[in-house]
């Protein structure tokens, strides 16, 4: 038996054994006596007995060791032209001065904060701060407009905002604190203060209630760690879920910790002082998993790059910072890869730079086609290797476990399940399909430390979009199988989540935008392929009868109105007028069929003559694209 089967089957006979001997790579203030605490199941809580800080694991633990002076952060700014470093004796020193400016602002355990910055260290230092006092952040991507950024201060009840004063996109700079403001004005909730931590290249107006991070850390004294229960909730991470409103994924410290710890070295087989970058963003899971806490916990550098991966300055943008860092493994999305290669197809760059200290790529994010898995492994000559996992589970479901023990890859598959996760493949009535056969993916319960407990301040919630569908299983939302060798393939969404660029999107929430113009009758938005993004939102509108508009400015209208309500990253770029929308004969309106016929793989047709006739009227537009 070889050591992926036998943890796998370890920790499946003995989850208790197999966890509680993964803990010990966590320093405790109370080393847990339990694993696993089922009393309320179906929610399922990790070390209920265990004390801890993470923020300790992450920062004072290495300094204490006596790796003060190694790298915890690089950080590479193409867009800003800058570079710095911060090692850990550094950021011990920020997080704990940080930590002093919050509890000053009445930030104690349990408290939210939430966070709106981009990709600069204090991005980090705040996260950490905030989990050094035991409260709980959390992290808003800067693409999201403040409707969206107003929608996660009602939820999470914040009591202090931290945000920059501007976020750096390669064709502009964006002011974040008329964002802030605007989304407070929305909101129902409103948090007692703001922190601004000051750009070089737009500083802020500040107001009333408005205070520079500066000031306050230069008055504020060092905190200490604040200990938690393994079961606290360390950060909530809003994530788009088949309903306009975000589901507030909560993760705990405990579970999350050691799964970080665990996964880093069995899965990316990264360990202390080995220096791993994860390009993408500290406001998606990746950046909270594998940009700041696994490798933070497990003492390696972390690199933090604000840019893209083309045209700053081009497409050796990558290879640059691989060669100059010493960089050991690369995590990234596909769509960043497809990026490149439409660049550089023949891969010239990559000649420019050592990429000698590589030894993997890492895919996430998105499915990881053949066509970018064999380009990356021809030109960086390394294993690329897919993992497939979801912001709910917090890391991966299925690998190729680089550390345990490395497999023959597959491509198009992201390998197979990882010891803790039971993956099964089902039907419609929840029965275990063949292998080689499609169905829904679910997890048995309970999933591994480090998943989800629960959404926050809503557990019927979190039962009803998770748990219901099938007894005694999570529901992932993608549809995929397994096939003879237990290689999990990931084929798509099952539900109305797209995934454009990388991003995690709701049609829904699209469509209840779309849906507001005056108009507008009724709309479809779905997810259609795309070269580069994976996919992109393509909006289906049936006009008001009786009404008249160039359809060029409608285009205009409803693409600004998404850029206005949830964002540019939204990237919708197209709305094509339709006679009428397919639909059952229940109302419901058949994205999948539409999606299908737009993708050129149509499935099961609809019964009746009437959507048969509205499916071949509309069938060429929702073929027709302008890219
Ligand atoms: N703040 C403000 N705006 C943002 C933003 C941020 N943090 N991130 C993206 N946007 C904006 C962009 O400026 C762009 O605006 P535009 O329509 O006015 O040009 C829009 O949102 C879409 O951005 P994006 O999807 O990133 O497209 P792009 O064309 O700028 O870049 C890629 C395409 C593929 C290079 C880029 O999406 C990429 O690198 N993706 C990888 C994503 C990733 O790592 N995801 C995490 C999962 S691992
Ligand atoms: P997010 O929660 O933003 O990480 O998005 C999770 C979703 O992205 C998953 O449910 C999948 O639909 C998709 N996804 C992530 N990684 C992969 C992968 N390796 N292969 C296929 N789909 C993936």
């Amino acid at each position: 038996m070889g050591s992926y089967e036998a943890a796998y089957r370890l920790a499946e006979t003995d989850p208790e054994y197999f966890w509680l001997v993964a803990a010990r790579g966590i320093t405790w203030n109370a080393f847990p006596k339990q694993a696993l605490d089922a009393s309320e199941a179906p929610i399922f809580r990790w070390f209920p007995d265990g004390a801890l800080n993470t923020c300790f694991n992450a920062v004072d633990r290495h300094v204490l060791a006596g790796h003060g002076e190694r790298n915890a952060i690089i950080y590479d700014s193409p867009v800003t032209d800058s570079k710095r470093t911060v090692s850990y004796t550094e950021l011990l020193d920020q997080v704990s001065r940080f930590a002093g400016v919050l509890s000053n602002l009445g930030i104690g355990k349990g408290d939210r904060v939430v966070i709106y910055m981009p990709m600069i260290p204090e991005a980090v230092v705040a996260m950490l701060a905030t989990a050094r006092l035991g409260a709980v952040h959390s992290v808003v991507f800067g693409g999201f407009a403040p409707a969206e950024l107003a929608a996660r201060i009602d939820d999470a009840a914040p009591k202090v905002i931290v945000a920059a004063s501007c976020g750096v996109e390669p064709s502009r700079t964006i002011a974040y604190l008329p964002l802030v403001d605007e989304a407070i004005s929305l909101s129902q909730h409103k948090p007692a203060a703001t922190v601004v931590f000051q750009r070089p290249e737009l500083v802020a107006q500040l107001h009333d209630g408005v205070h520079d991070w500066a000031d306050l850390l230069a008055v504020a004294e060092p905190h200490d760690c604040v200990s938690v229960q393994a079961t606290d909730p360390l950060y909530i991470l809003y994530t788009s879920g088949t309903t306009g409103k975000p589901k507030g994924v909560v993760r705990d410290n405990g579970g999350h910790a050691v799964a970080m710890q665990w996964s880093l070295g069995n899965v990316y087989d990264i360990g202390p002082g080995d220096v791993f970058w994860a390009a993408s963003d500290v406001g998606w899971v990746v950046g909270h998993s594998y940009i700041v806490y696994a490798p933070l916990i497990a003492g390696a550098t972390t690199v933090m790059y604000e840019g893209k991966p083309v045209g700053t300055p081009d497409a050796g943008a990558f290879w640059r910072m691989i060669d100059e860092y010493k960089i050991n493994a690369l995590f990234c999305a596909p769509t960043a890869i497809r990026a490149i290669k439409k660049e550089d197809h023949e891969g010239a760059l990559i000649a420019n730079y050592d990429l000698s200290s590589l030894k993997a790529l890492f895919q996430a994010g998105e499915r990881l086609d053949p066509d970018t898995y064999h380009w990356a492994t021809k030109h960086l000559k390394v294993p690329v290797i897919d993992n497939w996992w979801q912001t709910e589970t917090g890391w991966p479901i299925a690998a190729n476990l680089r550390g345990l023990e490395p497999m023959t890859i597959k491509p198009g598959s992201p390998t197979v399940a990882v010891p803790g996760f039971f993956v099964h493949v089902v039907d419609g009535e929840g029965k275990q399909v063949a292998p080689g056969v499609e169905g829904s993916i679910v997890i048995k319960l309970p999933m591994p430390p480090g998943t989800l407990p629960t959404l926050w301040g809503n557990d019927q919630r979190y039962i009803d979009s998770y748990l219901s569908t099938f007894d005694g299983y999570y529901t992932t939302g993608d549809g995929g199988m397994i096939d003879n060798e237990g290689y999990v393939y990931v084929l798509g969404r099952t539900d109305d989540v797209i995934n454009v660029a990388g991003h995690r999107l709701s049609t829904g929430s699209m469509e209840a935008v779309v849906a507001s113009h005056p108009l507008v009758a009724e709309c479809a938005v779905i997810g259609v392929q795309d070269q580069l993004k994976g996919q992109i939102p393509r909006a289906f509108v049936v006009l008001k009868s009786g009404s008249e508009i160039d359809p060029v400015q409608l285009e205009k209208e409803i693409v600004q109105s998404i850029r206005n309500e949830i964002g540019a990253v939204a990237s919708l770029k197209e709305v094509v007028i339709v006679p009428a929308l397919p639909k059952t004969r229940s109302g419901k309106i058949l994205r999948r069929t539409m999606r299908g016929i737009a993708d050129g793989r149509p499935e099961a047709v609809p019964g009746t003559i009437e959507d048969v006739r509205v499916l071949d009227a509309i069938t060429p537009l929702l073929k027709s694209t302008k890219a």
